[in-house]
């Protein structure tokens, strides 16, 4: 996981201790390709049943990038907890994290859509209170019976 902090612009580098940490706390998913580590992503469910799934953090090595290895990790985390809405943070300037985020409102079938920045704590977003992260709320399409 350090190796590949070390690699992507958006992730700080953490102790080995950290990860660890991070690992017993949050449900954390590797991407590899060819035994090697190439992008991970950080989620945690909300504290009761109606409350979202919050992916704080997904990132990818550069040299992998666009080749589909973050909609990979991030079709997995929501198939992980199928009955959840998904909800995220993205840097204002942040375009392609955007696009990637609607794009899996898209293939589960569901509606991205901006929420007021008081609606979910910065903690469950993964991010500190601040004016230049927006967050996002992916509604999953009804049940039918
Ligand atoms: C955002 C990020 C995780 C995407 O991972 P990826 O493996 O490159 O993404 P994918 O190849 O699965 O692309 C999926 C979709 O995302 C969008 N996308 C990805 N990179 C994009 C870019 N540079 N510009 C515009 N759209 C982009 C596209 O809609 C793409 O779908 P398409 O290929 O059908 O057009 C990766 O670019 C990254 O690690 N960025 C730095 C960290 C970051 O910004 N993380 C997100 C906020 S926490």
């Amino acid at each position: 996981m350090r190796w590949i902090q070390m690699s992507c612009e958006s992730s700080n580098i953490h102790s080995v201790e950290g990860n660890v940490s991070r690992i017993r706390r949050q449900f954390v998913l590797l991407a590899e390709i060819a035994g090697h580590p190439v992008g991970f992503c950080c989620a945690i469910t909300g504290r009761t049943s109606s409350d979202p799934l919050f992916i704080q953090l997904v990132t990818v090595v550069p040299s992998v990038q666009k080749q589909g290895v973050g909609s990979a990790l991030l079709s997995a985390i929501a198939h992980w907890q199928p009955h959840r809405d998904i909800a995220m943070a993205t840097m204002d300037t942040n375009l392609a994290a955007y696009k990637f985020n609607e794009r899996l409102a898209r293939s589960i079938g569901g509606t991205i859509q901006s929420v007021p920045r008081n609606r979910f704590r910065p903690t469950d977003l993964g991010i500190t209170r601040d004016e230049k992260h927006r967050p996002w709320l992916i509604t999953r399409p009804q049940e039918t019976n």
